[in-house]
């Protein structure tokens, strides 16, 4: 099952809106005679790769796979019936795939058929590793992931507003791995007016993330580097409250840039752009926006993790933005407490990560 997580993980950032899932076969001998994995959504499923490598040898033998095997005919047809068309006498399985189209009705199709079926093996590593898949199927939104980076002592841009560069070179290169592990990387106009950014993995995922500008104003400037790049897509979402006009110039710049899409949503909030996005097959979405939108995302659930990245420097000044804007809160009794994972060194840069308490579990 070790193995079997390892080749899940290869196809990390490419397989939505589908699992991780990784795959080996043991012949009646126990040696291993067929690995596969999930590559990308619409290509072979990990049992069929494995068993496809094991070929004959995989009759009277063991399939360890990290999910349920499948049941359905979804753009692939199910794997169930080609692990029992390949005479395999045993699977044993992480965790039941809780998509409801499957649901257990895999492992029913293998026990049915005389196939002696264990669920259970590493099933916590397994969960950790799908945490955004099963976020998306648990609550119809990807999992949110917000990353800020700021000073020590908390400001994320000087009085004058100028932000470049907080962080050193290594904490940026590790944005654009993260950012590669995502669906999509949004913000708000705020941001595309103030730093004009490129949000791109810098070609560490192919597609690049889809960048989405969540905006209710569309006061959003004709030349900025989200609408030239056709390296990448970029989704320009807002509200019934978006002027005419504001939106008759985004469709010009939609006809000037045919990687330019716009989506009008029945209000301008950040829990119905996630309920847009997961239905575009996100599990993942990265929150790369200023302080007014990172806290209505915050304050509507849509944030399970919090990148924090801290650079040795004193940037001062009252006037000075910070990470998040108003979260309502009027007492400290008020203020949920997050648990930290183990802080990571980036070149002279601190990464702190945070996620929700466990009494919190991840917020509906
Ligand atoms: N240090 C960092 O890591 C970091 C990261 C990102 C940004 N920043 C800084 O943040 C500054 C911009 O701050 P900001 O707060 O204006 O940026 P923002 O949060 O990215 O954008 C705010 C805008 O989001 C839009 N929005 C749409 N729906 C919203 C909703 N329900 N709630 C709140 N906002 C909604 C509005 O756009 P419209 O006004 O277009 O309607 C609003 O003005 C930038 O200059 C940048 O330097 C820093």
């Amino acid at each position: 099952m070790q193995r079997a997580l390892q080749l899940a993980a290869l196809g990390a950032g490419r397989t939505s809106p589908n699992p991780l899932v990784g795959a080996v076969v043991i012949d009646a001998s126990g040696a291993l005679v067929g690995e596969g994995y999930h590559a990308r959504a619409g290509e072979p499923h990990a049992e069929v790769g494995a068993l496809a490598q094991a070929g004959e040898r995989a009759r009277g033998g063991t399939l360890v796979v990290t999910l349920e095997p499948c049941c359905h005919h979804g753009r692939t047809p199910p794997c169930s019936q080609a692990v029992i068309a390949a005479g395999i006498a045993r699977v044993v399985v992480a965790m039941a795939d809780p998509n409801p189209q499957v649901a257990g009705g895999g492992l029913a199709q293998l026990r049915a058929a005389g196939i002696d079926v264990i669920c259970g093996v590493a099933e916590a590593e397994a969960r950790a590793l799908n945490r955004p898949f099963l976020h998306r199927i648990a609550t119809g939104r990807p999992l949110g992931l917000l990353k800020w980076a700021m000073g020590i002592d908390g400001r994320t841009a000087l009085s004058n507003g100028a932000s470049q560069w907080i962080s050193g070179a290594e904490a940026r290169t590790w944005v654009h791995r993260l950012r590669a592990g995502c669906d999509a990387v949004i913000v708000g106009g705020g941001t595309v007016r103030g730093d004009d950014p490129l949000l791109t993995s810098r070609g560490q995922r192919q597609p690049e993330p889809l960048r989405v500008v969540l905006s209710r104003s569309l006061d959003l400037p004709a030349s900025a580097q989200l609408w030239d790049q056709a390296s990448a897509a970029t989704l320009v979402v807002h509200g019934p409250e978006a002027p005419r006009e504001a939106r008759q110039q985004l469709a010009a710049l939609g006809a000037a840039h045919p990687g330019l899409q716009s989506l009008e949503l029945p209000q301008c909030r950040p829990k119905l752009l996630l309920e847009a996005l997961a239905e575009r097959g996100c599990n993942q979405v990265l929150w790369e926006c200023g302080p007014e939108l990172a806290a209505a995302a915050l304050g509507e659930g849509c944030v399970q993790e919090v990148a924090a990245v801290i650079a040795p420097k004193l940037m001062g000044g009252l006037a000075a933005r910070t990470p998040l804007g108003e979260l309502g809160f009027t007492a400290m009794a008020q203020v949920p407490s997050w648990q930290t994972l183990a802080p990571e060194a980036l070149g002279d840069d601190w990464l702190w990560r945070l996620r929700p308490a466990p009494d919190a579990a991840d917020r509906p």
